[in-house]
């Protein structure tokens, strides 16, 4: 195969070499195609722009390969907890016995909240989407380690990264009991990552309470399979404002920011509201169907599509697979599982989700999971920012840790009024 590109551009050739990653998949190097020749490249969406180069997460869309550091995720999810994919994805490799118990035991060691962070939930009205309170508090805890929270510093950075992944869960539990007018329960250091937050989310003081260890299991599965996803929206994000040389809670806060979008990890409470509209509405799926294909109706498959998976998301599939087992224990049965099921099959059969490869993506079938759990639904959002923390935390370290990372700063085409002069206001 080639090892570079050769662009003809007036009269000029601009020779660009060619990047091949770990698997085989390539880039053109257009580092210096403006300095060269004057022009910049154009991709709305960045759909065919690779940002970085990057060692943490392997997606092969057309497959529905997704890997982290070559381990597949079929693997982690069955044979691992979610802070040792956490350490994984941020530190390059499995731990050993010793580091994951050290990583541990920073991690729980973290997850108090100061005090005074508490009198920060009672200024939000109750009824306030726990994404915005999330991306808020996630910047206000900056406000308590501001000596240690210095992105080029290695043990601000060690630090911070232990007090995010302990924390945010914390903030989330808090969040919710305030939402509900409970008190809050405090973490836990005998438990379990999952568990400290299951407990956390449902035990009172008035009684015991006992995390059932399947749904822990179940809850951990869905943290692992949301923990990264290369350069998406929020990931992207978290990067981009990080190479501005700011702190890892403001970057964090920026990808809390854009996960919450409807079209990202948003989807997962769209998916439930959309079940539960076609639950309650005469038409039937077929109509839905329709529905989706008609560039003038607005309704879209919420859970369906993807820009990288032109194949199943198989983070969708283990789900899928999880989904039935966990509604059949906690529900015996559930209608917006069926309404799901019917949906996929119908979809899967249609000319134009398949021309499009539109398969389920992995909000398709989360949402019914934590719906079944008892969550509540405008917390969906929030549980795959808590997966997919340890992922924006290993890219912001790759990010700062690349010596070619410069501060992020795309061009663009100009196509606005050609220069003109001040008209004095009496005369316009
Ligand atoms: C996540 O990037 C990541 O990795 C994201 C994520 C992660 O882990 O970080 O995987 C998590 O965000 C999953 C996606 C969750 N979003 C949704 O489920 C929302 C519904 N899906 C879509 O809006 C859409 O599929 C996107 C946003 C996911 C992808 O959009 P693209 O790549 O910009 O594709 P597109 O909108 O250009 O669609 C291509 C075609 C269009 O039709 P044509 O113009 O070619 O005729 O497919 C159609 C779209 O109209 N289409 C859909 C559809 N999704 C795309 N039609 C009906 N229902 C849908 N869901």
């Amino acid at each position: 195969m080639t090892d570079h590109a050769r662009i003809e551009l007036d009269g000029q050739t601009f020779e660009a070499p060619i990047i091949e990653g770990t698997e085989g998949e390539r880039a053109i190097d257009v580092t210096k195609l403006r300095s060269s020749t004057g022009t910049i490249t154009y991709d709305v969406g960045y759909g065919n722009t690779g940002s970085a180069k990057s060692e943490i997460t392997f997606i092969d869309g057309e497959n529905g390969v997704l890997s982290h550091r070559g381990y597949p995720i079929e693997q982690l999810v069955d044979q691992a907890t979610f802070l040792e994919v956490a350490y994984l994805l941020i530190h390059g490799d499995l731990p050993s016995r010793e580091a994951l118990a050290s990583f541990q035991e920073n991690v729980t060691r973290h997850t108090l909240l100061r005090e005074d962070m508490k009198r920060f939930f009672d200024a939000f009205p109750h009824d306030a989407h726990p994404m915005a309170i999330l991306a808020s508090a996630t910047n206000a805890l900056s406000t308590f380690y501001q000596d240690n929270y210095d992105p080029d510093d290695p043990d601000s950075v060690e630090k911070s990264t232990h007090r995010l992944l302990a924390k945010l869960p914390t903030v989330a539990a808090f969040s919710y009991k305030t939402s509900i007018g409970q008190p809050y329960i405090y973490p836990r250091n005998d438990l379990s990552y999952p568990d400290n937050f299951l407990h956390m989310m449902f035990a009172v003081p008035a009684e015991e309470y006992t995390v059932d260890p399947d749904i822990a299991r179940a809850f951990e599965r869905l943290l692992i399979l949301h923990a990264d996803h290369e350069q998406n929206c929020s990931a992207s994000t978290v990067r981009m404002v990080g190479s501005s040389g700011v702190n890892m809670f403001a970057s964090v806060a920026a990808g809390v920011d854009a996960l919450w979008g409807p079209l990202h990890g948003g989807a997962n409470q769209q998916v439930i509201d959309m079940l539960e509209h076609i639950r309650h509405s005469d038409a039937d799926v077929r109509t839905f169907i329709e529905r989706a294909k008609d560039k003038d109706d607005p309704f879209r498959l919420m859970g369906f599509g993807h820009r990288v998976y032109k194949n199943y998301d198989p983070r969708a599939l283990l789900i899928k697979e999880s989904a039935h087992t966990v509604i059949r224990k906690l529900l015996g049965s559930d209608p917006l599982l069926e309404i799901a099921t019917e949906l996929e099959e119908a979809a899967l059969n249609e000319d134009y989700f398949i021309e499009r490869n539109l398969y389920p993506n992995v909000d398709f079938y989360s949402g019914l999971i934590y719906r079944s759990m008892g969550l509540p639904i405008n917390m969906f959002p929030v549980l795959f920012a808590l997966g997919r923390l340890p992922g924006w935390i290993a890219q912001w370290r790759e990010m700062k840790n690349d010596p070619g990372t410069r501060i992020n700063r795309p061009r663009q085409i100009y196509t606005g009024p050609a220069r003109r002069d001040y008209i004095q206001i009496d005369k316009r």
